[in-house]
């Protein structure tokens, strides 16, 4: 009894229990992210359910999803607290939520010594890392997950190209001004339309599997050699460049082409561009401006009316004439520049993501202890720790 010496009763030495326990329960909250920006959330009703079935509390900001038709009654109903500011639900939590970077305003009021996660995309944000880093808190960014079976679940750059590469398919038919299935109709017979997708990797297999079902004719190509396989399973045809040397890194990455290479594949994308309807650019190198596959030549060889959807535009972009969040038309071909695709699709876009989000926190807390616990023996979270620059 000696820790509750200065206890005068029984009811005081219960206070004192349910306070530790009530703060023994660690608390996870999310804020609004720049709705104008981004529509995406981090924490769906689901999966603040499947958080606190953990153990854990969890709180949010008033009207956290009113943009996206979720009212807050529906994270009420399941137990999370309403708090009426960011600033509140900062200073209350012990593991903050995003989407996005937190905001030089958002910065200011971050709780020293916290945890945040999000999809912080450190080369591009590194003024705000660091601010938040001198802070304390404990910054993890989860475009860094190693692409392990183990991390799947949480594998936000997958859930979320993967949902790129659908929508790249269903807005390009949208702009194309003509059908993409062969029909035989009594008035005459209409062509499939063709598709090209250059860069098979998440994104691109899911747009080659789109077009397919769209009932396109579609050839993809890409440098990794490992890739020909999973377009033929998808019913594409592979658009092979004949090459020496292994274009893949062991990650599974690509590396970056040689000028060789490049002069191979400007050839064989000659032909191909000639003949496709719709190209659908989605090739990308880690850390690495996008390659840029599309000189202005090679696009002017596409036939009037000829759709180029650029996914890789806010990376540099694989095409010339694409610029993020425009359609550029010359000589009658549009170059659509993607920008905030996600916000097209916020809803399923932030199922996924919070799904993965909470698999990420399932890894990091620990029942046991009743703590996040940031052991960097374990690869997903040494890997996802933004140590410093
Ligand atoms: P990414 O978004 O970095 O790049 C997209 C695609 O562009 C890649 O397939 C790449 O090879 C291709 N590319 C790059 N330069 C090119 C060029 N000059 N011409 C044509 N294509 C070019 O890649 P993503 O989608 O993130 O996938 C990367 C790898 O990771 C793939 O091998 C994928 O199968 C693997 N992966 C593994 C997972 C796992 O858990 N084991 C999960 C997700 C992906």
């Amino acid at each position: 009894m000696g820790n509750y010496s200065s206890y005068s009763n029984i009811s005081d030495i219960s206070n004192y229990v349910t306070l530790k326990s009530k703060k023994l329960k660690m608390i996870v909250g999310s804020i609004k992210e720049n709705t104008v920006l981004e529509k995406r959330i981090s924490l769906t009703p689901e999966s603040a359910k499947n958080i606190i079935g953990l153990g854990l509390k969890v709180c949010i900001e008033k009207g956290y999803a009113l943009h996206l038709g979720i009212d807050d009654n529906e994270y009420k109903n399941i137990g999370v607290e309403i708090k009426a500011s960011s600033k509140e639900v900062f200073n209350s939590s012990d593991l903050i939520t995003k989407v996005n970077c937190p905001s030089e305003d958002e910065i200011g009021i971050l709780k020293d010594n916290s945890i945040l996660i999000g999809m912080l995309n450190p080369s591009k944000n590194r003024n705000q890392i660091d601010k938040i880093i001198k802070k304390k808190i404990k910054l993890f960014s989860l475009e860094l997950l190693p692409r392990i079976t183990r991390a799947q679940s949480m594998d936000v750059l997958s859930s979320q190209s993967n949902l790129a590469g659908y929508r790249a398919v269903i807005e390009s038919v949208a702009e194309f001004e003509k059908a993409v299935p062969m029909m035989m109709t009594a008035a005459g017979t209409v062509p499939a339309a063709k598709v090209l997708v250059i860069g098979a990797g998440v994104a691109g297999l899911q747009a080659i599997a789109t077009a397919k079902r769209l009932g396109a004719i579609v050839s993809a190509t890409d440098v990794r050699v490992a890739s020909k396989e999973q377009v033929e399973s998808l019913g594409g045809k592979f658009l092979t460049v004949e090459q020496n040397e292994d274009m893949e890194t062991t990650g599974g990455y690509a590396k970056e082409a040689s000028d060789e290479y490049k002069k191979k594949q400007a050839e064989m994308m000659r032909d191909a561009l000639k003949k496709n309807d719709i190209v659908i650019c989605t090739a990308l190198i880690p850390g690495k401006p996008a390659p840029r596959i599309l000189t202005e030549d090679l696009v002017k060889l596409m036939k009037p009316g000829s759709i180029v959807y650029d996914l890789a535009a806010e990376q540099g972009g694989n095409s010339a004439f694409s610029e993020a969040g425009k359609i550029n038309s010359v000589d009658g071909i549009k170059i659509i520049g993607v920008k905030n695709l996600m916000n097209n699709l916020p809803l399923t876009a932030s199922n996924l993501y919070a799904k993965n989000l909470f698999s990420f926190i399932r890894n990091l807390y620990s029942k046991e202890k009743k703590d996040f616990n940031i052991n960097l023996e374990d690869e997903i979270i040494e890997k996802s720790l933004i140590k410093s620059f």
